[in-house]
Formats: C-alpha cells, structure tokens, sequence
C-alpha cells in the first residue's frame, strides 16, 4: 500500500485494514476521491478528513462500495434457489444461513423471500452481518427504490413489499426473518453450523491470500453438504484445494451430509 498514512489513518477511524484489500484497485480509488476533494497530498488529505466530517463519511462509503439490489444475478439466485430445495430440503430441516457482507440488505431479504417460497412459512435462521454500521442501519429500515427492485418479479413485489411515496418497504414478516450484525470478515470470528453461507461481490477487493483465509474460515464454519453462494465474477479457482466440491455455476458444498 502505497498511502501509508492514510492506511493508518483508516484503521484508526473506520476499523478498516486495508492491507487485505487488492493493492492497484484500492490506490486508484483512494487517488480518484482525492483529486475530487481537492487534496494535494497525504497529508492535505487527512487534514481534509478531520476538518469535515462529510468528506470523512463520504470517504469510507466510497472505500467500502456498498452497491446491492434484490435478486443481482436473478439466474443465480434462481439456480441457488433450486439448490437450496434439492439438496438443503428446507421444508424439512431448518437452515441456519448467512448473507456476509450484506451491505443495504437487498441480498438477506432476497434469502428470506426465497425462503418463505420454498417452506411455506416455516422458520430459518437468517444472520446478515457487514462492516459498515451505517448501511446496516438503513438494512434494518428495509426501504428500497424502484432500481433496488428491478429485478423483482411483480407478483412478489405485490406480495412481500408496501409501496409508500415511490419507495418499496419490506414486509414485516420477511424483516423478521432477518438479524443484521456488525461484522469484519477479516478480523472477527466467525459462528458456526451453517447450511448456506451466501457472500458475493466483496471478495474481489481482497488479495489472493485474504480470500483464501476467508474461504477456510466459511469452511469451517459450515455443516457438511452445507452451500457457499459467491458473485457472478467470484469463480474459486482454487476450491478443491480448500476442500469444496462443485455444486453449481456459482456455487460451491462442503463435502459429507447426508
Ligand atoms: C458491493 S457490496 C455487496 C453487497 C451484496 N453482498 C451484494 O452482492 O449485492 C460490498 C459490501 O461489503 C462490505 N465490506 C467491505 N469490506 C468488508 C469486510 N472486511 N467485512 C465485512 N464486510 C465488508 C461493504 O461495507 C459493502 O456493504
């Protein structure tokens, strides 16, 4: 990493260790919202960010790019969804499930929507954890756009969401489904006993060697036969090496189950 100060000066305020996150991407990034503020140097920089707490804000929203929306890669979810009732058979067992990285919780209430398809109501367990306290909050107030929903087909927008003043609100009885916790997936510990365990589009700003330290710890994490779910450009080359057999396009299982 090239700004070291501004390594330091992220990890003081945000918490945020920015030596796991890939090292190109991550500089010019950090050097585009610089020349959009104005600063000249490192320095300048963090004097920036002290003095105005918008700046400071907008600054960590930009590193840790909380882009989501219901059902992203519908193809993907709806082969996941096919997954999930042939191999996890939800209607039998209850599946304790995990959206890592959540973000604005588009992707857990995706799940949860899934979910109450598949079991009729029956009851699982659905963790949803990120990094970013702010977007959590605005997860757990579960309003949404007409673009977060876009690929919501209409009769479940009819069924699972109240539209108020343009904005599409999440049924209480999906949000129930949901626990959202403040989570980093490189420095905390991770709960175990997982059926699904959904993380996509976060990984690619990590290095190689983040990435494989999160995928052992998701390994250990699930159950046997249990499901890892990851983004449209998150292919594990590397997944037998990590102990997961194939199960689908993007989707990975921990060998053994029943
Ligand atoms: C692009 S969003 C992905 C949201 C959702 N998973 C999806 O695919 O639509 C990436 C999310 O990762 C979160 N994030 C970044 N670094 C993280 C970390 N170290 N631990 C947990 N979450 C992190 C960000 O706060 C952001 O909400």
């Amino acid at each position: 990493m090239e700004f070291s100060k501004i390594d330091n000066f992220v990890l003081k305020e945000y918490g945020l260790d920015l030596k796991a996150y890939k090292s190109k991407q991550l500089i010019r990034r950090i050097e585009s919202f610089m020349g959009r503020v104005g600063a000249k140097d490192e320095e300048d920089f963090i004097y920036i960010l002290k003095k105005d707490s918008a700046i400071n804000k907008k600054f960590k929203d930009h590193l840790t790019i909380n882009v989501s929306e219901f059902f992203r890669n519908k193809e993907m979810f709806l082969e996941l969804q096919r997954k999930i009732k042939d191999i996890l058979k939800p209607e039998v067992n209850t599946l304790k499930i995990w959206s890592a990285a959540c973000s604005n919780g588009a992707e857990p209430y995706t799940l949860a929507i899934i979910m109450d398809r598949l079991t009729l109501g029956k009851k699982h367990e659905i963790l949803a954890t990120d990094i970013d306290t702010t977007i959590l909050e605005a997860a757990k107030k579960g309003i949404y756009t007409k673009n977060d929903i876009k690929n919501v087909d209409k009769d479940l927008i009819e069924k699972y969401f109240k539209v108020e003043n343009e904005n599409y609100i999440i049924n209480d009885n999906i949000k129930q489904r949901v626990k959202f916790k403040k989570h980093d997936l490189i420095l905390d510990s991770y709960e175990s006993n997982f059926d699904l365990i959904v993380c996509r589009n976060v990984v690619i700003y990590f290095t190689q060697e983040t990435k494989d330290k999160i995928y052992k710890k998701f390994f250990e994490a699930m159950k046997p036969g249990a499901l890892l779910f990851v983004g449209a450009t998150e292919s594990i080359f590397n997944y037998r090496e990590l102990g997961f057999e194939k199960a689908g396009t993007f989707i990975y299982q921990k060998p053994g189950g029943k």
